[in-house]
């Protein structure tokens, strides 16, 4: 089951998403929606809507959980199990970190959503090394915190060159969408 466009933009007025949440979901669900009809076009069978739903509402949470300090990737991915959105909540829990090694010749409707979302910052399409320069500058404030950004960084570059070995374009031409 996938909530369709429309029920997830309610959904993320339900949850009292902040407008510069949405706004950046509603970027990702481009770009994602973006990759994923040229990955098809080249032979890989990624589920449109699926993306498109992983990409609304992958930061369902993140507005309360600003307050909570809760792992939003996590609550998110629960809720929407909860609701029966067993595929939509898989890819939200993962939308920061991927859950397991991927398949090096098949793209995942959980990776594109984790790539689409590093791609985009805040409602600005960008590049990996300019999204994680800011994410360092905001958050990598001691040892323990940049590692994680490195690491994090790390398995994106892999699922990038991975998308773009397969689409053979350059990652810098998503800025022209
Ligand atoms: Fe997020």
């Amino acid at each position: 089951m996938i909530p369709s466009r429309e029920e997830c933009l309610s959904l993320m007025m339900r949850y009292g998403m902040l407008e510069n949440i949405v706004s950046h979901s509603l970027e990702v669900a481009k770009v994602a929606l973006f990759l994923s009809v040229e990955l098809n076009k080249k032979g890989q069978k990624i589920d449109l809507d699926l993306v498109e739903a992983g990409s609304l509402l992958h930061d369902l949470t993140k507005t309360e959980c600003l307050k909570t300090k809760d792992d939003h990737a996590r609550t998110g991915g629960q809720v929407l199990k909860g609701m029966g959105y067993e595929r939509v909540g898989d890819i939200v829990a993962q939308h920061i970190w991927l859950g397991k090694e991927g398949d090096p010749s098949c793209v995942t409707e959980e990776e594109i959503v984790n790539y689409a979302d590093k791609r985009v910052m805040h409602d600005r399409i960008v590049s990996l090394g300019e999204r994680f320069s800011d994410l360092k500058a905001r958050y990598g404030l001691n040892p323990k915190a940049m590692d994680y950004l490195e690491r994090l960084q790390t398995e994106i570059y892999g699922i990038e060159n991975k998308i773009f070995f397969i689409l053979q374009f350059d990652p810098n031409d998503l800025r022209h969408l």
